[in-house]
């Protein structure tokens, strides 16, 4: 199937490693050039030059997306890098983590990493969006973000925020020809992850979670990143407003 991406101009947040990477890689290798930001200077020309290898212009900047001012320029350099933008990719992520006791602060990094940066985003990108015949936005979520899994984390009631912007946007911006789906992954382990790190530092919650996996794996980020490529293609026309997981069955509810 012809995904109908050749050609296309691609915005990817935090995509320097794990599912981001992969996304930016799927996506150039569809023939979409690209422009992506993380924070490590390192990693970020490492991408780029990963990206400019499979025959397509790659732009990568090093920033913290929380630095507001900084990161609205940036996309604002991307769009214009690129020649326009017909996708935007909300990919950046502070993580499940939890910051010690003070609760509040995973609650601000999450707001403004996973939220925030997704929702300057859109705002900034959606006018020149309007003139791509295939202008689509993916935001990044969670599976758990739907259930009672561990402890309660900022990381999963905001990426419920995510996906309830990502619902109301798609109607506003539907008349404009922009699509904006949510989707939901699930444990994700690969080189540097979360899931590989608590392999070894919590033995005990990675075997539960495994053995809890219908599948009893954890997801690769390919597997990941091959779905949100596809929804952000033309050959999703018809999917807007969805937030579908993609966690091999990992998740317990039943959405009709
Ligand atoms: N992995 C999983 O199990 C899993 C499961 C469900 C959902 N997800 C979601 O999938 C997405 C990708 O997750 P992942 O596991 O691939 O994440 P990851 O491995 O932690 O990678 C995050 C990326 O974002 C960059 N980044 C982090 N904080 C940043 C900041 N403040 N400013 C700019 N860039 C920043 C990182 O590079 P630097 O560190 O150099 O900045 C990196 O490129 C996230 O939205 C996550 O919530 C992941």
């Amino acid at each position: 199937m012809d995904l109908g991406l050749q050609g296309g101009k691609a915005i990817v947040t935090g995509a320097s490693r794990g599912i981001g990477r992969r996304i930016a890689e799927l996506l150039a290798e569809e023939g979409c050039d690209i422009a992506l930001c993380a924070r490590a200077d390192s990693r970020v020309a490492d991408a780029v030059e990963s990206l400019e290898k499979r025959g397509v212009r790659a732009f990568g900047s090093a920033l913290n997306v929380r630095d507001g001012e900084r990161y609205v320029q940036w996309l604002s350099e991307a769009r214009e890098a690129l020649g326009g933008v017909d996708l935007f990719i909300a990919n950046v992520s502070a993580g499940g983590g939890m910051d010690g006791k003070d609760s509040e602060r995973d609650w601000y990094r999450n707001f403004e990493i996973d939220v925030l940066a997704a929702v300057r985003g859109c705002e900034l990108l959606a006018d020149a969006m309007k003139d791509s015949s295939r202008a689509a936005i993916v935001m990044i979520g969670e599976a758990l973000s739907g259930e009672a899994f561990g402890p309660p984390l900022a990381y999963n009631a905001l990426k419920s925020a995510l996906a309830t912007h990502a619902k109301q946007l798609s109607h506003a911006l539907a008349p404009s020809g922009i699509r904006v789906n949510a989707m939901a992954p699930g444990p994700a382990a690969f080189e540097g992850s979360r899931w590989e790190m608590l392999e070894y530092a919590d033995p005990k919650l990675y075997n539960a979670t495994v053995r809890q996996h219908p599948s009893r794996r954890l997801s690769t980020a390919d597997e990941i990143a091959r779905y949100a490529v596809f929804l952000a293609s033309p050959a999703a026309s018809w999917v807007n407003g969805t937030q579908i997981p993609v966690d091999g069955g990992f998740s317990q509810r039943i959405g009709f």
